[in-house]
């Protein structure tokens, strides 16, 4: 694994900070076999990087999703199926971008600093295997440059 992150700050554009860490993640990730210090590792990373809040997974775990590597505020530590944004991008087995969570009907407030979210689904044997949860502080911080480029760290979760 690569020790070193090499981070842009917030006078980059958002594309050339996922740009920038995309391939630093895949780095962090190759040669380690253990998903839950990859994971660790990527959310750190995530983390270090973004101007996030919160990120982290929930791991799909019979009826519910248990809370697994995060970085940010102590969470919920479970969801039920089809609840919050989480339970809600399980059930439907889809990205959703919330832009204001207060306006989500069923929202589950963990930390009331959480402004907007964003939560995509990973698969394993076409099951949803867990989502990727990020929070920010600012309303309608995720868009479309945020779906693609997680959706390449969903990727990279994917092969683990
Ligand atoms: N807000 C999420 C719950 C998880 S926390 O944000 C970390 C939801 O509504 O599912």
């Amino acid at each position: 694994m690569a020790e070193n992150l090499t981070v842009l700050d917030s006078t980059s554009s958002k594309t050339d900070r996922y740009e920038s860490l995309l391939p630093q993640l895949k780095a962090l990730v190759t040669g380690e076999s253990n998903v839950v210090a990859n994971l660790a590792n990527l959310m750190a990373a995530l983390k270090q990087s973004m101007d996030f809040f919160w990120v982290g997974v929930y791991f799909v775990e019979n009826d519910s999703l248990v809370l697994g590597p995060f970085q940010g505020p102590v969470a919920c530590t479970r969801i039920g199926f089809g609840k919050g944004v989480c339970g809600s991008s399980w059930k439907e087995q889809k990205v959703l971008i919330v832009e204001d969570v207060d306006a989500f009907p069923g929202h589950i407030a963990c930390s009331s600093l959480s402004k907007s979210e964003i939560v995509l689904p990973a698969f394993k044997n076409n099951k949803v295997w867990l989502v990727l949860d990020v929070d920010s502080e600012k309303l309608a911080a995720f868009d479309e440059t945020d779906q693609k480029y997680l959706g390449e760290v969903i990727k990279i979760i994917e092969s683990l």
